[in-house]
């Protein structure tokens, strides 16, 4: 039987900076509030020209460089994003591959918010186990600022753009493969988070977005508590199913949505300030971009080695959840 293996990481931050000092000049708000319920302190925006799959390809090169893959070798791409290029089609992954030049790929895009990774991460398991599939190319990639209400500070404080990519590759040795992903979802709460129109599901003027109520809505409190709690159980189980002690794990690698929530957990599992990646403080909530974002913050810090044990949490609109007990596997 085929494992996966977690090969390579990439990621792309736009230039642009926007600080909190500047958000408090364009809604009620203040860096002193921002930082202590959030703990960002600045996210980055894309240039206006700039799209998901822009970003999206910039993160894949860097990923399939360090994996040492050619783009021909890649079978399939998957792209989670809230945010795609287009409405309905083509899917901002099909145009990824022709940004790449790539001939020999599938190519479709995962719609499960903050947990599209792991959602894109276990379909590529899936396919590599089942013999489909050799090499898999995923990738988190999201422009939010083109779906953020910069008049509402309960949301527009919150998100940023960015994108992360992984390569996935067949592997006959079990050692190095990805070990579990669990993953889950519950429509009952889909109001907590959504963008209630601008779908087939209600009247709306495509062309007016803020008519339209196309820009993203949470009741962030709600959501919030839910966050803990679901994410809480979530780990525990994955780690007691695979009889996995928290002292195993090298880096919790969480959905960078806020530090308290990010901290509740931690917590909750006795996990030790130095196995927590944060990097909620520099990007904000990227959604589907902030894992892989967040392992490329490792990865080029020099913290992540080969054979290192990650666990990856995540929790987002929909709702959706998941996590994944993933050794990092260079290729040798
Ligand atoms: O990524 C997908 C999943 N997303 C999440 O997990 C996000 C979950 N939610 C959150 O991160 C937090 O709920 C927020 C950061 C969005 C809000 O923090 P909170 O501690 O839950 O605040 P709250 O919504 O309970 O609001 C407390 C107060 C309210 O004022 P009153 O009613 O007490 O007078 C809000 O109007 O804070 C006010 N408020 C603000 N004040 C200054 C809300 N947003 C802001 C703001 N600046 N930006």
């Amino acid at each position: 039987m085929a494992y996966a293996a977690f090969r390579s990481i990439g990621a792309y931050v736009p230039e642009k900076i926007l600080t909190n000092e500047e958000l408090s000049k364009m809604v009620d708000t203040s860096d002193e509030w921002i930082t202590k319920r959030t703990g960002i302190k600045e996210r980055r925006i894309a240039a206006k020209d700039e799209k998901t799959s822009d970003m999206g390809v910039e993160a894949a090169k860097i990923a399939l460089q360090r994996s040492g893959l050619d783009a021909q070798d890649i079978d399939l791409v998957i792209c989670g994003t809230i945010s795609p290029d287009y409405f309905c089609m083509p899917s901002t992954a099909t145009v990824i591959t022709g940004k790449l030049g790539m001939k020999n790929a599938t190519a479709f895009d995962i719609s499960a918010a903050c947990t599209g990774f792991i959602y894109s991460l276990s379909v590529a398991k899936a396919f590599i186990e089942s013999g489909m599939n050799k090499n898999v190319l995923i990738i988190g990639a999201e422009k939010l600022s083109a779906i953020t209400d910069f008049t509402d500070r309960g949301t527009c404080i919150l998100f940023g753009d960015g994108a992360g990519a992984a390569v996935i590759s067949a592997t006959n040795n079990k050692d190095e493969a990805i070990i579990d992903i669990h993953t889950g979802a519950d429509g009952s709460y889909a109001d907590l988070l959504m963008t209630p129109n601008g779908g087939t599901g209600s009247a709306h003027d495509a062309l007016d977005k803020e008519a339209a109520g196309c820009y993203m809505q949470m009741k962030g409190n709600e959501t919030f508590k839910v966050a803990v709690r679901t994410l809480t159980k979530d780990v525990k189980e994955i780690l007691a199913v695979n009889n996995i002690e928290t002292s195993s794990i090298k880096h919790f690698v969480p959905h960078q949505a806020n530090l308290r929530i990010i901290k509740a957990v931690g917590e909750a599992l006795n996990l030790k300030d130095e196995q927590v990646v944060l990097t909620v403080e520099k990007y904000g909530n990227t959604s589907g971009a902030s894992i892989p974002m967040a392992i490329n913050d490792i990865y080029e810090s020099g913290k992540l080695q080969a054979g290192e044990l990650m666990l990856l949490d995540a929790f987002g609109g929909g709702l959706t959840w998941g996590s994944a007990l993933v050794p990092f596997s260079p290729f040798k």
